[in-house]
Order: structure tokens, then sequence, then C-alpha cells
């Protein structure tokens, strides 16, 4: 795990953009794992600029981590149409290489199996975009999630519920289901940025990174994978033992 850590959230969000103009100037043809949240917000800001600067995205192909059950997707409240709002429909990323999994299909259970085997027929994720909750969770695979899941059906918790009612009028609004990609799906991308800023989310970063890999922590199952970089800002890694870190902005 290499951790770097920036004085501020621009930093790391502009490191973000470059690890990802990285991986699209490499091959032009990549697969992008992308995450919604307040997180990836200066990210995505980031990729709009490069793509204003020549950056292409038209042979990108697109998978985001999860979808509430029950919204269409252009209830504002939907990750599709956050992500439509916040990226895609400011670079050039062809509309039928985007993929959210579909949170109205009739079957539930065959969309999680449609969406994992449409992440394989591409290639599988080349760089995936992760956030952190407040309660380790990666994707909307919450504390005891086995680690073993590929895209699946979620019951949301309390907790979560409670912390993304700030998109919805209400608390009673926001859906208690999800799809989301597994952890399983999650460690199959060949390579993570996870992110994160902010004091409130310094004790699941030092969980995640120097606590046991236990399903109980979700993000601490990325102590086992081979490539992932954390980007995390001053109050993010406050939490951290600094011989781990590697200050660099
Ligand atoms: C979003 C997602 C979540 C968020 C996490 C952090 O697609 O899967 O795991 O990354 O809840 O959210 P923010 O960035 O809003 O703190």
């Amino acid at each position: 795990m290499e951790i770097l850590v920036f004085d501020d959230y621009q930093g790391l969000s502009r490191k973000a953009a470059d690890l990802i103009k990285e991986q699209v100037t490499k091959d032009s043809q990549s697969v992008l794992g992308l995450a919604t949240g307040s997180t990836p917000l200066g990210l995505y800001k980031e990729m709009i600029n490069d793509y204003q600067h020549g950056l292409d995205f038209s042979q990108v192909t697109s998978f985001n981590l999860d979808e509430y059950v029950g919204l269409s997707g252009d209830h504002p409240a939907s990750y599709r149409y956050f992500m439509e709002q916040h990226l895609f429909s400011q670079i050039n990323i062809k509309p039928t290489n985007i993929h959210i999994p579909n949170g109205q299909a009739m079957d539930i259970e065959r969309e999680c199996r449609v969406y994992e085997s449409a992440i394989q027929a591409c290639g599988g994720i080349d760089l995936q975009i992760l956030g952190i909750g407040h309660n380790g969770h990666i994707g909307f695979n919450e504390p005891g999630t086995p680690f073993g899941k590929e895209t699946h059906l979620i019951e949301l918790t309390e907790s979560t519920r409670q912390a993304n009612a700030r998109f919805f009028s209400s608390i009673d609004e926001v859906p208690s289901k999800a799809i989301s990609m597994g952890i399983k799906s999650i460690m199959k991308a060949k390579q993570i940025l996870l992110l994160a800023s902010g004091e409130s989310k310094a004790g699941a970063v030092h969980q995640a990174v120097e606590g046991p890999v236990v399903k109980e922590m979700p993000a601490s199952i990325l102590q086992l994978h081979p490539n992932v970089v954390l980007l995390l800002d001053t109050a993010a890694a406050s939490g951290l033992n600094r011989a781990l870190v590697n200050q660099v902005g």
C-alpha cells in the first residue's frame, strides 16, 4: 500500500486525476471503476479540466461501484444522475461505454450477475476509484459483508442511510437497499486509488491501514491488494503512524 498525504483536498484530487490521465494515456481503452459521494468531486472537476485540455475519454469504459435500488436514473439522488451531472455530461465518454447498476431492474439478482459479467467481459477494471465510509465501507459493502462477494444486493445500515440523507429531502426517502460491486469485484481491479479527505475519515483510514484485516472493517482488505494508492489530506491521515506515510504536498 502506498500512502500519499497532501496538504489539502485540491492536492489529492489533482494527484488522482494525474494517475487517471497516466492510465488513459497509456491505454486509450482503459476500464475505470468510479465512485460517487463528496470525495471524488474534486477529481471529477480535474478530469473535466484534463478533457478540456485534450485528454480523450472516447474509448474509455466505466463501471460505477453502486446504485440505490428503486430510484430511476433521472432521480436527482440516483448515482446515475450524480455521475451525469458531475462528470459524464462534461467529458467525451460514450454513453454506451458507461455502466451503472440498474436499480430499477425487475430481477435484481440477475442484474447483479449481468453487471459482474459485463466487467469481466471488458477485461476487468484497470483503475478503481474508491471513497471510504466512516464505518470503513467501500462501495456499499457495509461492515460484516463477506469478502468473497461479487456484485450483490445490499441492505443499507442506518448509519449509511443517515450519512446519505443529505441528498434527499428526508431520511424516510433514503432507499433501504442498493446494488454494489462486492469486495471480491473491487479486489480484482488491477490498481486501486482510495481517496479520503477530512478528520471525520481519520479513524476509518487508521483502522483500514493499521488494523487487522477483518470483515468488520471492509476497507482493511485493501492491505492484501498488490497495487493500492491511498490519497489522503493531512486531516484524513491524522490517525496514521507517521512512519507509514509519504508527505508529498
Ligand atoms: C460511493 C460509494 C461510497 C462512498 C463513501 C464515502 O459510490 O461507494 O462507498 O465512497 O460512502 O462517501 P463520501 O465521499 O461522500 O464521504
